[in-house]
């Protein structure tokens, strides 16, 4: 596999030159898209699919990325998926050639880690372009769908972020947490005990305080990227994106909730996790390919919701070897940035199949990670 020729460049600032670069100056992820429907990587379905189970289905039946364009009773909706579903792709989002090898992609995010930038805060951006306050929000106008069979019902969050604040100390934290639609204006977030999330949630019931938290949905895949991975306790996963991306990432403020986010997501939704209430979530067909449930999830009540015009909404359906999710992992893995937040030899045995691309054998640790946990 030979490699191929990065365009020199001197620091994060400056993006690889290539043929794209022109499209690269936007950075939301309708230019991703167009980006793969340029190298011909980008399959539009535009027949009639059900948000129950055939998204899903399609999702995980298909590697390549997909704008599903037609969605049964969300007419005019859209539902992007498998954006990352390859190394090729993942070049794409970091702005490199697509023929890029692979141990020069890593190379090159290597270099680039080495320059976190710091966010800038703009007025507004294009996820102002509507907005729904309180009583009026309906989540369930939202195309977000059903992604597999042994899911206990819609999941809103499953490509997306959540960004929320230390109480006490007011830095950032940007994370991917599960999130199941309860009803219009409530969902789970299900974050295991050891992340930065729930570590934010202890602190806001200590004080007996409500935690505000605002998710992100759609947004630059590199945001994604940072977001998932295990970044330092008080360190600001934006600088990380925005290191990845090459730019720095701009983020406009929420307006019921102390707290900023991407300008250009598809969609935001303010609110709150309420103190002291624990709800389950799932079952979820989750990365393991195994049907989870979480008794201890946390409630988000939301309290506005922003969205672009004809809201691209972004998910994926995992629990399938060598899906988006695993290529991510992969990716972060090469990178020593991923964790699973589980005991020494669980992350040791989870990044090793990962690193080999064993994706098989990373599910089956997933599936025995208690297990792994409770050895010596
Ligand atoms: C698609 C996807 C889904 C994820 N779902 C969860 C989840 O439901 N709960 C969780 O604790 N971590 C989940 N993760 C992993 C976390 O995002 C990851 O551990 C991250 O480092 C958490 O951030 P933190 O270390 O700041 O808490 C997911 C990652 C991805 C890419």
């Amino acid at each position: 596999m030979a490699a191929m020729k990065l365009a020199t460049h001197t620091g994060p600032a400056a993006l690889p030159q290539s043929d794209e670069r022109p499209e690269r100056t936007k950075t939301d992820l309708r230019a991703f898209i167009n980006l793969l429907e340029r190298h011909g990587r980008l399959r539009r379905i535009d027949h009639e699919v059900d948000w129950r189970f055939e998204i899903g289905k399609i999702t995980r039946d298909h590697h390549g990325p997909i704008l599903f364009e037609n969605i049964k009773d969300y007419p005019g909706a859209r539902v992007f998926t498998n954006g990352l579903s390859d190394i090729q792709n993942i070049a794409l989002a970091l702005g490199l050639d697509s023929r890029t090898d692979q141990h020069e992609i890593v190379a090159e995010a290597r270099r680039r880690l080495e320059h976190p930038l710091k966010p800038i805060t703009v007025e507004a951006g294009a996820v102002t372009e509507n907005v729904t306050l309180f009583g009026a929000v309906d989540l369930t106008a939202l195309p977000i769908p059903h992604w597999h069979e042994q899911d206990a019902g819609r999941y809103l969050g499953t490509w997306h972020i959540n960004v929320t604040k230390d109480p006490e100390t007011q830095q950032r934290n940007v994370g991917v947490y599960r999130m199941q639609l309860l009803g219009p204006r409530q969902a789970t977030v299900s974050a295991s005990p050891k992340s930065h999330l729930s570590r934010h949630v202890a602190k806001a019931e200590k004080m007996g305080q409500a935690l505000e938290m605002a998710v992100a949905i759609g947004v630059n895949e590199c945001m994604v990227m940072a977001a998932s991975a295990g970044y330092p306790y008080g360190w600001d996963e934006c600088e990380l994106a925005g290191a990845f991306q090459g730019r720095r990432v701009r983020l406009i403020p929420c307006r019921t909730v102390q707290l900023e986010i991407p300008a250009e997501s598809e969609i935001v939704l303010e609110g709150v996790i309420q103190p002291g209430v624990r709800v389950t979530d799932g079952p979820y067909f989750d990365y393991a390919g195994k049907a989870d449930t979480n008794h201890r999830a946390f409630l988000f009540e939301v309290t506005r919701m922003m969205f672009r015009e004809r809201p691209i909404f972004r998910g994926a359906s995992v629990g399938v070897a060598g899906a988006e999710d695993h290529q991510l992992f992969a990716f972060l893995a090469a990178l020593e940035l991923a964790d699973f937040h589980g005991k020494r030899l669980r992350q040791l045995v989870q990044n090793y199949f990962l690193r080999m691309r064993q994706f098989h054998a990373f599910q089956f640790a997933g599936r025995i990670g208690s297990l792994l946990d409770r050895a010596k």
